[in-house]
């Protein structure tokens, strides 16, 4: 991080202090205008977000990665979503070329296979289309909640990540499943149906089951591998990198 860098984000930080989310987005929006995109990949925290910004009619643009293995029901929620706030949620997806050379080669389900399958697997169908949704922007917006998982417990609500060479921040950080179920529920916010049914964090159908009570949040994404390996190359941070 350059210390231009450094100071835009210590310069947000302050600003941010006292601030609503919906409010701190619509100034972003003045601070980097046409350069402030929010990723959505539908979950209740994702919601939340949409919410804010389309509710206020924040300038922000919204997309999602769909990576072809999604739920049936997300993609349901995709469409009330639509539906609900009159907009048009844009899709990135993965180049045809890579996944099709990635599936002849290792069949459809290689990711349950090995490591190194799931994580081509994630980069062709989610990594790559991110790289050109962010490109051009200098704010990235995400539902990341630090209860999800140990790695997210410690993460600044305003970041610079230095894969994608963009601020990230993260609105909702701090929130607690009970603040973003009653948000949901008071604003009558279209939401997944797999939460109802155990499913916390929600991903591709074949990399996604429901947990059970006390378990992990993350502990329904990538359920075969070691804790540690549960990333996809979203988000990367600093620690992760120097750790690994
Ligand atoms: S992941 O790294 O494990 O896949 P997670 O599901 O926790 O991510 O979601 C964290 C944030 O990453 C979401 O709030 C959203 O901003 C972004 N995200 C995850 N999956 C997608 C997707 N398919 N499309 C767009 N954004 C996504
Ligand atoms: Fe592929 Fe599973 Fe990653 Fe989705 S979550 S991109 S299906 S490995």
């Amino acid at each position: 991080m350059s210390l231009t860098q450094k100071n835009i984000i210590s310069q947000l930080l302050y600003q941010l202090s006292g601030l609503s989310a919906a409010e701190f987005i619509q100034l972003l929006t003045e601070q980097f205008p046409g350069q402030v995109t929010f990723s959505s990949s539908f979950s209740y925290e994702d919601q939340v977000v949409t919410h804010e910004i389309l509710s206020n009619n924040l300038p922000v643009k919204i997309f999602t990665l769909d990576t072809g293995r999604l739920f049936a029901e997300t993609y349901s929620v995709w469409s009330s979503t639509n539906e609900k706030y009159q907009t048009k949620i844009e899709a990135y997806y993965p180049q045809a070329n890579a996944l099709q050379e990635f599936v002849a080669a290792k069949g459809p389900n290689s990711f349950y296979e090995s490591v190194d399958n799931r994580k081509q697997c994630c980069f062709i169908r989610k990594v790559e289309p991110l790289k050109r949704a962010l490109a051009g922007n200098a704010i990235w917006i995400t539902g990341l909640r630090a209860e999800h998982s140990a790695d997210r417990t410690n993460l600044p609500i305003i970041e610079w990540d230095e894969a994608n060479q963009i601020i990230k921040y993260h609105p909702i950080l701090h929130w607690t499943t009970e603040e973003v179920k009653a948000h949901i529920s008071k604003n009558h916010i279209p939401y997944n149906p797999l939460h109802d049914k155990g499913f916390v964090s929600i991903g591709c159908a074949p990399c996604t089951r429901a947990i059970k009570p006390g378990e992990d949040f993350r502990a329904g994404r990538w359920w075969w591998e070691d804790a540690d390996k549960k990333e996809c190359g979203l988000h990367v941070h600093e620690e992760i990198k120097i750790n690994r």
